[in-house]
């Protein structure tokens, strides 16, 4: 069923002797996504043509910071560091998810970026789509959560981890040293999570990717978040049951965090997009902020949303979450530049949050009234193709939370900024171990 496990209120024992209580998957529903609209505190502004480029050798677009184990940002001798999903700029942009490599950043000020080099030797998968990862200060070692995913057109998804690696620092560079190990951690398996084969009848994207590693706040508990689809039998692009993103939850059963358990989702947008892309949260007064991407082209037959940053809150992992300003919306592309950003990552400062993105395509209009469609962009002569595409982080923007609503109150005019460490990841959640 659509519900499956996760209508049981299963509590799963692990092997490290603690139990997630898990729950219902709370439901984006039709008549939240019916009401969005783009008003001033929910879109972002035109980002400005002059933004700087961070690599002249790579496209660059998801991305995440090196945090903590408790998940605020890591800073090792001054040095900041980031991870990014690049690929080759001799490919044009729409052939460079299947070259997707991922890369590291080092920076002392959050906003000025120099290229490490690549993040794994030899990593799983043909290529590697988004992850996140987590620096145990105690073992000195880095666990890299990311996605293992094999050639095109199949794209079949895996959750990895590739640990052993650790950071040297100097006074003018930062290097990812160490051997690495890669293990897979999960993969669909057919019940919570729909398999690549279950999805084929529904012909569009299929996703179990994405893991974001989080300690539960209250309890310590390994976990990740994850983008995958609930098994529901959609049957074509114009069924809307084929349209089955959801919130995938896995714990982890060892203390090497190289065994894990799938968890039943904890949202489903079940006949309402598909892509509930790099979950995260941002833990804030007790309260689970819950935050998704997703794009207009994934929304159900019937409904619109723009390519944007969504969110909900509850206050638990199982809680009821409600949708962000009613309709989950929290910050669009503006209606000038519908496709300017995506890959949005919220990440705690201080009472705020700082949203982390990368340019997209600018200069396109919206499908409806524009002169060139994003469904247009792949026939354009190569460097046509190139010139539309940004490649590069974005400027962040600031977003206010207060309870069930969010504001953007800024765009951050030094761009591209990753709030430095010693803000905890978990004001006013106490901790239990
Ligand atoms: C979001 C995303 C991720 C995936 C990557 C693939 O921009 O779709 O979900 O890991 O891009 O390039």
């Amino acid at each position: 069923g659509a519900i499956g496990a996760a209508s049981l209120g299963l509590s799963i024992g692990t092997g490290t002797g603690a139990a997630v209580e898990t729950g219902e998957a709370s439901a984006w529903t039709r008549e939240h996504a019916n009401s969005i609209e783009l008003t001033d505190g929910l879109t972002a502004p035109v980002i400005d043509e002059n933004s700087d480029v961070i690599s002249d050798d790579y496209w660059i677009w998801d991305t995440w910071p090196l945090r903590y184990r408790d998940g605020s940002i890591a800073k090792i001798n001054g040095w900041q560091v980031v991870f990014s999903l690049t690929a080759s700029k001799e490919l044009v942009p729409g052939a460079r998810h299947n070259e997707a490599t991922i890369r590291y950043f080092y920076s002392r000020n959050g906003h000025d970026w120099t290229e490490g080099g690549t993040a794994f030797e030899n990593p799983l998968g043909h290529h590697q789509w988004a992850g996140s990862a987590m620096y145990d200060q105690e073992e000195d070692q880095i666990y890299h959560f990311y996605t293992a995913t094999s050639p095109e057109p199949e794209f079949r998804q895996r959750l990895a981890l590739g640990k052993g690696a650790s950071l040297e620092t100097g006074p003018r560079s930062v290097n990812l040293v160490g051997d690495q190990e890669h293990v897979i951690m999960a993969e669909a398996d057919g019940e919570l999570y729909q398999t690549l084969e279950q999805s084929r009848d529904e012909g569009i994207v299929y996703a179990f990717r994405d893991p974001w590693y989080f300690e539960h706040p209250e309890t310590g508990e390994d976990l990740v978040v994850f983008e995958g689809n609930t098994p529901t039998g959609g049957e074509n692009p114009d069924d809307p049951q084929s349209y089955n993103g959801n919130v995938g939850v896995a714990q982890a059963t060892n203390d090497e965090l190289t065994d894990w358990e799938l968890l039943p989702p904890n949202l489903e947008a079940i006949e309402v997009n598909q892509q509930l892309e790099r979950p995260h949260y941002v833990f804030q007064d007790g309260k689970w902020y819950l935050f998704v991407l997703s794009h207009e082209f994934t929304f159900a037959p019937g409904l619109w949303g723009p390519d944007a940053l969504y969110g909900f809150v509850a206050d638990s992992l199982y809680g009821d979450y409600e949708p962000l300003n009613g309709s989950g919306l929290v910050i669009a592309n503006p209606e000038a530049a519908p496709f300017q950003g995506y890959s949005w990552l919220a990440m705690p400062q201080g009472n705020d949050v700082l949203v982390e993105s990368f340019e997209n395509f600018r200069g396109l209009d919206d499908t409806s009234r524009g002169e060139i469609s994003l469904d247009e962009v792949g026939a354009l002569p190569d460097e046509e193709q190139k010139e539309l595409f940004g490649g590069t982080l974005a400027p962040s923007l600031k977003v206010q939370l207060d309870g069930t609503e969010t504001r953007v109150i800024a765009e951050l005019n030094d761009g591209h900024f990753i709030p430095s460490g010693g803000s905890p990841n978990r004001n006013g959640n106490g901790r239990g171990r």
